[in-house]
């Protein structure tokens, strides 16, 4: 028999505490969305108590993402609890996710408490949260260098309080496979009355064994894994949700077990995510890297033409990795690019659609033929818009062979038009060093990455920058057929979110090097 393994995804939680991760509520919204449509089980929508950002974007998925459960993580603390039901309480199916660690390392060194007061102290959040709500997750931080005796009593007796969710976290990336497997078939063993819970697991990539440790589990007998979209999360990550969806479907043979996931949306919500955090994609990386497919060497080329199956374990369609399709060309009208969007999953309200209608319009005339992937990035683009203190209004950049690269940029600033011409090693480093003259910005530039969104020498340049000041990073995007205009795009982009935060003061996200995530 197939058992149906629960997809918990903590993209907007843990994902989040990547560094430059960062993201604001339309933006979780977003990937929510996405999410849904994945057919996650569980939202791990942020951490309510740890800033009014996460709280309102909590908030906001739970009222507004249908599907999933939503859930917020809450510190095993009164004030958490009560704020994390605060942001749910409007949803359908929402869930509290308390946590306290229970390795003596953390006790001591961390939370200076005994072993007796940890206990009291998670059955007495579990009862807390389950006079909100009945759907209550406990996690034992570190639970894989704990001592398994505590670990199981403590267990009993939060199961016994109410959890119906029992998650066991590897916060470390430390354990193994085979050492995972034993403590979770220890815990079905040891724990009386873990038939009254679900058993949920939770692994860091520290020694690259996330997702085979989450596997294991579920081969002892997990009826859960917490996961992220690209395997992003603190330090080296959490396991990736898409290697282990495709590894119980591609291996279902041998796992006995499968999830709800709809995997044909895996590739959407990968790009989707490398969109709006900035953190790229190695091209190796399992199932949505850009060799993921890629067959190079003759033999393999010969053996797929004979027969997908001699060098295929997947197929790229079974992941949403389709060649470009054609959807829309210079002469589609208003209700064509309305229906290519509602197909594509969008809903716009009339303005965004208007305004993406226009931009749709202007990219037609450059591009002629325009594919998902370019409504993507105009939506994108319409979607994540701020309030944009600095405008592009024109620009014209010269280089070439034994010439100095030379910008001349003209821009709208708190709409006053200004114009100024500067230099620089090349078109792009000309024309940002200009930019950053006439704003007087303080930020440094931390990465800068370039991306075609379709092929061809036509195709939209998608540009990705980092940028950074007094410890804020902004991530900013801009796509164009010409590559450096699309450069002054992204790098406008993130100038006009550092000086949004800077005005409103930051949504969404914690300085970095706040103590109060886990
Ligand atoms: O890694 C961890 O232990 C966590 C817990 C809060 C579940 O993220
Ligand atoms: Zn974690």
């Amino acid at each position: 028999m197939t058992r149906m393994i629960k997809i918990f995804d903590t993209t907007l939680r843990d994902g989040e505490q990547c560094p430059g991760a960062s993201m604001n509520t339309d933006e979780k919204l977003a990937i929510a969305t996405q999410l849904a449509r994945l057919g996650v089980d569980v939202i791990e929508a942020g951490f309510a108590y740890s800033s009014p950002g996460d709280f309102e974007a909590i908030k906001r998925i739970a009222n507004e993402v249908q599907g999933p459960t939503i859930c917020s993580l809450a510190r095993a603390k009164p004030e958490d609890v009560d704020r994390a039901w605060e942001a749910l309480r409007g949803g359908a199916n929402v869930r509290i996710h308390t946590f306290l660690s229970t390795s003596d390392i953390h006790l001591k060194h961390q939370f200076r408490m005994t072993r007796a007061e940890a206990l009291a102290r998670a059955v007495e959040m579990v009862q807390r949260a389950k006079g909100y709500l009945n759907d209550v997750e406990f996690s034992p931080m570190d639970a894989t260098r704990s001592e398994a005796s505590y670990l199981y009593e403590v267990l009993e007796a939060v199961i016994a309080a109410g959890a119906t969710t029992v998650n066991i976290p590897d916060t470390v990336g430390y354990t193994t496979p085979q050492e995972f497997g034993v403590l979770i078939e220890g815990i079905r063993r040891h724990v009386p009355n873990i038939d009254r819970a679900v058993i949920s697991v939770h692994c860091h990539n520290d020694l690259g064994l996330a997702v085979a440790n989450s596997l294991s589990a579920v081969l002892a007998g997990a009826g859960q894994v917490e996961c992220t979209i690209n395997g992003i999360g603190e330090r080296a990550g959490n396991a990736s949700l898409e290697e282990i969806v495709m590894g119980l479907r591609t291996r279902r043979d041998y796992y006995r077990a499968d999830t709800k996931i709809v995997t044909e949306e895996i590739a959407r919500a990968s790009r989707l995510v490398s969109a709006i955090t900035g953190i790229v994609v190695q091209p190796n990386k399992a199932i949505v890297g850009d060799n993921a497919f890629a067959h190079e060497s003759g033999i393999h080329q010969d053996g797929l033409l004979k027969d997908k199956t001699t060098y295929e374990i997947m197929r790229p369609e079974s992941v949403g990795i389709v060649k470009s399709k054609l959807v829309l060309g210079k002469h589609s009208g208003r209700h064509a690019f309305r229906t290519q969007l509602e197909s594509m999953g969008y809903k716009l309200s009339d303005d965004e659609m208007n305004k993406a209608f226009e931009r749709f319009k202007h990219l037609a005339d450059q591009k002629k033929e325009l594919f998902e992937e370019d409504l993507d990035a105009i939506v994108a683009e319409e979607i994540f818009r701020i309030p944009e203190r600095y405008k592009l209004v024109a620009m014209q950049v010269a280089s070439g062979t034994g010439e100095r690269p030379t910008a001349t940029v003209e821009l709208e600033i708190d709409g006053q038009r200004s114009r100024q011409t500067g230099h620089g090693d090349g078109p792009v480093d000309a024309a940002y060093r200009t930019i950053a003259a006439m704003i007087a910005t303080k930020s440094r530039l931390h990465a800068y990455i370039v991306k075609a969104i379709t092929g061809g020498t036509d195709a939209q340049g998608e540009v990705t920058v980092r940028v950074e000041e007094d410890g804020r990073t902004a991530i900013g995007q801009g796509a164009d057929t010409d590559i450096i205009i699309a450069s002054a795009k992204a790098y406008l982009n993130a100038l006009n979110k550092l000086a949004y935060w800077q005005q409103r003061g930051r949504i969404g996200v914690l300085p970095s090097g706040d103590k109060s995530h886990p």
